[in-house]
Order: structure tokens, then C-alpha cells, then sequence
């Protein structure tokens, strides 16, 4: 039986006070009657320290946004996976749409930094999802499976089974239309039958496989409870302790 995971991804939000007005809002409603979710947060860099702290004891996960693959040297800009360790997150966030969009980042590129984040300890949160135009053209399976070939490359079952992949389709993220519970769960299945054809059923049937785009606490319920949907992974509704929470509860 998979756990349920929701992670919320704050984007390029919430200043050092903000965050601790959110956390300290996430961290007030999460009763213990929703320990079995697990729950991150994924904040910018300059408040990781801080929601370190502050989430300290309450089972709260932290996750950073992106990271690059090496762990130090001349990478002006940059932020290495041993920085991330250090400020207390154990998930990194790799491969949104928004960092392939404007950074051009590829599946060579995501791959390479799901590698050294499993080889540093920690656990990547690899995107993968068709844009509108290309589910117009019928290429979202290939779209996809290309993706999740692409940035698994050379990662061995054993690290894969720790993986976990958000299926985000782009017309859906920050749209405010969700892809529908039936059309999220298709391409959950055709990427856990890809992990099985590429690994074997036992590590496929071990990846946690998130939703992400427009989940609200309106339609989170139908989609987490679709087969092969273990979680989401929250824009918009995260900025707000009530909404994520109520996110928290619908995965119940
Ligand atoms: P959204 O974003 O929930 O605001 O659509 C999801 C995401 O980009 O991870």
C-alpha cells in the first residue's frame, strides 16, 4: 500500500515572514488524525532555513524547488544538493514545467540531477506532463513516456522505487482547470505499466506517482482516490494553510 504524499510547491512566493505565517498556519492544522499523509512543503531557498526550524518535530517535510548536480564550484546561481541537506530538506523538486518552459531545462539535464540527488540522499520529485497543444494532438503517451525514459536514465530499480514522479500536465497548471480524475488516472496507469516494462511490476507497484495541476480542495478528493494517483502536487492552493490542509484531509 502506497502512503499518500502532498507536497506543496510554493513557486517563487512568500517572503521570510510570510513563511513564517504559512508554516506556522500548515503546522496548526495538521492534527494527528492526518499523520498517515505525509505532507512537504517546498518553499523558495532563501526560507528553507527558517521552515527548517520552525517544522522541527511535527513530521512536516521539507523539499526544495530545483538544485543542481553537482555539490559545489563556479555554478553562479546555483545550489547543490549538500546546501539542500543542510538546511534540513529531503526532497527536491526536479523538472517543473516552469523550469523547462523558461530555463529550457531537458529530460537530459533533469536526469542528471535526479542522479546526484538520489546519490546524495536525496528524494527527487521528478515532473513530467503534455502541454495543451500536444494532448490536441494525440501525442500525450508518447509525450510522457519519453520523459520518464529520458530523466530515469541510468537510475538502477532499487533508487527508482524511491522516486517520485509528478504527472503535471501543463495546460492544467495555474489554469485552474483540473485534468479530470479519469484523464489523470490513464496517464498514471501508462506510466506505471512503462516502470513496469522498464523495471519490473514489484518496483513499479512501489513508486509514488502525484498529480499535480489545479488541485484544490474542491476536486482533490476524486483524484486522489483514483487507483494509481498516490498524491499531489500543489500550486496555487498551498499558499494557503486552510486550502492545503483541506488538500491534507481529501487524501485521507
Ligand atoms: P497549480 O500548480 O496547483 O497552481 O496548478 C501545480 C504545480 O505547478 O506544481
Amino acid at each position: 500500500m502506497r502512503q499518500k504524499i502532498i507536497a506543496g510547491n510554493w513557486k517563487m512566493n512568500k517572503d521570510i515572514n510570510e513563511t513564517v505565517e504559512l508554516i506556522d498556519g500548515v503546522k496548526s492544522l495538521y492534527s494527528t488524525n492526518l499523520h498517515s499523509v505525509k505532507v512537504i512543503v517546498c518553499p523558495p531557498f532563501p526560507s528553507l532555513n527558517v521552515a527548517n526550524e520552525l517544522l522541527r518535530g511535527t513530521g512536516i517535510e521539507l523539499g526544495a524547488q530545483n538544485m543542481y548536480h553537482e555539490n559545489e564550484g563556479a555554478y553562479t546561481g546555483e545550489v547543490s544538493p549538500k546546501m539542500l541537506k543542510a538546511v534540513g530538506c529531503r526532497y527536491v523538486i526536479i523538472g517543473h514545467s516552469e523550469r523547462r518552459q523558461y530555463f529550457k531545462e531537458t529530460d537530459d539535464f533533469i536526469n542528471r540531477k535526479a542522479r546526484k540527488a538520489l546519490t546524495e540522499g536525496l528524494i527527487p520529485i521528478i515532473c513530467v506532463g503534455e502541454t495543451l497543444q500536444e494532448r490536441e494532438q494525440n501525442i500525450t503517451h508518447q509525450v510522457v513516456t519519453t520523459q520518464v525514459e529520458g530523466c530515469l536514465q541510468n537510475i538502477p530499480g532499487e533508487n527508482v522505487e524511491k522516486v517520485i514522479i509528478a504527472y503535471e500536465p501543463v495546460w492544467a497548471i495555474g489554469t485552474g482547470k483540473n485534468a479530470t480524475p479519469e484523464q489523470a488516472q490513464e496517464v498514471h496507469a501508462l506510466i506505471r505499466s512503462l516502470l513496469s516494462k522498464l523495471y519490473s511490476p514489484d518496483v513499479a507497484s512501489k513508486v509514488t506517482i502525484q498529480y499535480g495541476g489545479s488541485v484544490k480542495p474542491e476536486n482533490a478528493k476524486d483524484l486522489l482516490h483514483q487507483p494509481d494517483i498516490d498524491g499531489a502536487l500543489v500550486g496555487g492552493a498551498c499558499l494557503k494553510a486552510d486550502s492545503f490542509i483541506a488538500i491534507v484531509k481529501a487524501a485521507l
